[in-house]
Parts: structure tokens; sequence; C-alpha cells
């Protein structure tokens, strides 16, 4: 009877639908359909061969995000051709030793977001060939000695987001690794590392070292042969001081600086002075309270400075000279009054300045008033944002004078901070 079979065949066609959708479904896409891209099923998945394996043209492979929880052996058998994989955003905790020894031409591998702890030495024995490693987002506490050696062409590896102890790193990790030129550490405890952890990269452009509990400029980041290093990042760190004239010595090529959010407030004077190639140096968010007079002077490229959300009463216009500033940042600070003729002082000894931010300081009104007049007669871009007689921006002394002299302004930084905490 006709309503005794169609239970059967429903029931039927749901199991299969399930029996379907349980693994990932791939799909040969590209030109010329030399690439398999993958799409989750709905259960977590076990990858073995038959999936994607045994394919003499794919080239590249993308499993992203396919809840894979492990990969057996033969995986990614027959694949000769191999140059890409992404096996990021799966559950993978370990790779069994040689889950990986096929396909030698791989270039790229990504593994980012995975549950991976650590690997079995010699898992990339058979991966001379790759260039990018990305290790992001993973558990991984321990790198074993000589498990990046085989990879001697490597230039970027991302490490970010793991558990690693700078401390108990082994400082021949990267001995064989030395064409690296992106390295990203951040999100890691690389304080106490050793200084000679770097020693063997031969052109490292990248240095991530965001978040990395240090206390101090690491000299592993500032050896001599890191003169090829182009941007440093150092922000969202304890560091204090930049106290000795040499650490940046050897970084020869260096154009960014990254120090943001940082506990700075003692910089030596010629600190950035080997720094030829530096255009951009960020310092918000630190403890500085006062810039000595040369600090930015001669760097031929200097032209974003950000000194913005520290604590300075003074700026000296002496500190920029000969140096071509576009982009000046001190707002948040705690000054009640500029240079008289500032933006002038500047463009005459060699800045070239377009925007300049000086909101949220105490300052007195008529300084404040010079000041705006100045940047709008020079067309130079400020933030107005506050200045709209909503709320207070400034204070006043009966004689709306600016007064230019150090002692004129704790007076004015206690009366505008009594201010704004009314508001
Ligand atoms: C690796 O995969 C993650 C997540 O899919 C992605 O955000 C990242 O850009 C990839 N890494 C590289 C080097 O392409």
């Amino acid at each position: 009877m006709m309503y005794n079979i169609l239970p059967w065949v429903l029931s039927g066609l749901i199991s299969e639908l399930i029996l379907v959708a349980a693994r990932p479904t791939c799909k040969v896409v590209g030109e010329h359909q030399k690439d398999i891209v993958c799409t989750p099923g709905i259960s977590d998945f076990f990858l073995q061969r038959g999936l994607v394996s045994d394919n003499d043209r794919t080239t590249g492979i993308t499993l992203r995000g396919c809840r894979i929880i492990d990969v057996d052996y033969e995986s990614f058998e027959n694949l000769p051709a191999l140059e890409y994989l992404d096996l990021s955003v799966n559950k993978i905790r370990t790779l069994k030793l040689g889950v990986l020894d096929e396909f030698k031409q791989l270039k790229f591998l990504n593994l980012s977001y995975n549950q991976l702890t650590g690997f079995p030495l010699g898992l990339f024995d058979q991966k001379p060939n790759i260039e990018v490693l990305d290790l992001k987002a993973n558990r991984i506490t321990n790198l074993e000695l000589g498990i990046f050696d085989p990879m001697s062409k490597l230039r970027h590896l991302d490490l970010s987001s793991n558990a690693l102890l700078g401390k108990d790193m082994n400082p021949y990790i990267f001995d064989q690794t030395t064409r690296i030129q992106f390295m990203d550490f951040s999100r890691n405890d690389m304080s106490g590392s050793k200084n000679i952890l770097l020693d063997a990269f031969e052109a490292l452009e990248f240095l991530n070292l965001d978040r990395c509990f240090l206390t101090e400029v690491p000299k592993f980041a500032t050896s001599p042969n890191l003169k090829t290093v182009k941007h440093l990042m150092l922000s969202t760190n304890k560091i204090t001081k930049l106290d000795d004239g040499t650490i940046f010595v050897h970084l020869d090529d260096l154009e960014i600086l990254n120090l943001i959010d940082n506990a700075i407030d003692n910089i030596v004077h010629n600190v950035f002075m080997p720094l030829k190639k530096l255009k951009m140096v960020f310092l918000r968010g630190n403890k500085l309270t006062q810039i000595p007079d040369t600090l930015f002077q001669h760097l031929p490229k200097l032209g974003n400075i950000d000194l913005s959300h520290n604590a300075i009463e003074f700026v000296p216009v002496n500190a920029f000279r000969g140096s071509p500033v576009k982009n000046l940042n001190l707002a948040d600070n705690r000054f009640t009054y500029l240079t008289d003729n500032f933006c002038l002082e500047l463009r005459n000894s060699g800045g070239a300045m377009t925007k300049f931010y000086f909101n949220q300081n105490p300052w007195q009104c008529a300084c404040l008033k010079d000041i705006i007049e100045e940047v709008k007669k020079f067309g130079i871009q400020y933030n107005g944002v506050g200045y709209d007689g909503k709320k207070p921006v400034c204070v006043t002394e009966n004689d709306f004078t600016c007064k230019r002299q150090p002692d004129a302004n704790a007076n004015h930084i206690d009366l505008y901070f009594n201010l704004i905490s009314k508001v």
C-alpha cells in the first residue's frame, strides 16, 4: 500500500542526505581545473585517502573550515603537483609523523586556527620547497630543535597567537631558515628569549612582537644581522624606557617603528639618530612627560610621528628640525601652549605638515586660538571635532593672552582637568 512505502522512501532519502553531507564536499575549480576547494559537512571529519588524494593535476587544495579533527596517513597520497594546501580553521590536534610526506613540491601550507600543540620532529622533512608556513592561532607550546631545518626556502613564518615561551625556546631553532623575510611572534610570551635567537636570519623585513610581554626592547630584535628589517612592531608590551642610544644602531633599513601602548617614560636624545631611513615612528599610548630637544632631528625620511596619548607637558619645536614631518599627532597630552608660530618654525626647518592633531590638551584658550589660526592659514588638516562650542576645550584667565612659559602650565592643567571632570 502506498502509505507504507512512503515513509520508507523518505527515511531512505534522509539517510542518503546525511551520508552525503557528513563529509566535506569538494569541487574542482579554476580555469585550468587544477584547484580543489572543499566545503564542510555537518559533522566532524577524519580526513582520509579518497577525498582530495590521487590526482596528478591538482596544484591547490583548500580544506578551510572543514571540521577536520585528524588527518590519516595517505590523505594526500599521489598529488605530485600540489603546491598550495590550506588546512586552516579546523580542529586538528596532532599531525602524525609521515602524514605530510608525499607532495614534495609544496610551497604554501596554512595550518592556522587549529589546535596543534607541537610537531613531531621530522614532520616537515619532505617539504624542502615551502615558502609560506602559517601556524597562527594554535596551542603550540614547544618547537623541537630541527623542526624547521628542512625548509631552507621559508620566507614567511607566522607563529602568532600560540603558547610559546621565548625563555624556553632553543636559540638554534631558526639556524637553517636563513631566508625568512616575514616573522610573526605576536601574542606569545617572548620575554627572556636568548639574544642570538634570530642570528641566522639574512633577509628579515618584518618582525612582529606585538603583545609579547616584553619589558625592554629585546636584543634578539636589534642584532647586527637584522639591518634588513624595515618594519618592527613592539606594540602592546611593557617597555618602560629607550635609554640606550645604541639600541637601534644596527637597524639600517628600518622604516616603521611601532612602540604603541607601552609604558615608556624615558627616551634618550639620540636613540633614533641611527635610523636614517625611518619614515614612521609610533609612540602613542606611553608615559612620556617630555621629549628630548633633538629626538627626531635630521631624519631625512621621517614623515609621520605619533606622540598622542602621553603626558607631554612641553613640546620643543627643535625636536623636529631637519626632518620632513608631514603628519604629527600630539593629541591627548598635557601641554597648555605651543611655541609661537609652531607650524611656520617647522616649515622653515624642513617640515611639510599636512596633518596636525593637537586636540585633548589642557589648552590656554588664547594659545589654542593662535594654533588654529596658524593651521588654517597653512591649510593644515587638524582635528576640530571637539571645537563646536559644546564642550570645554580650553581654559582662560581674565586676560586673553597666551602665556608661553613652563610655569603657566601647572595652573592651567589643574583648571582644565577640573573643568573636564565636571562635564
Ligand atoms: C591562513 O588562513 C587564515 C584563515 O583561513 C587566513 O586568515 C590567513 O590569511 C591564511 N594565511 C596566509 C599566509 O595566507
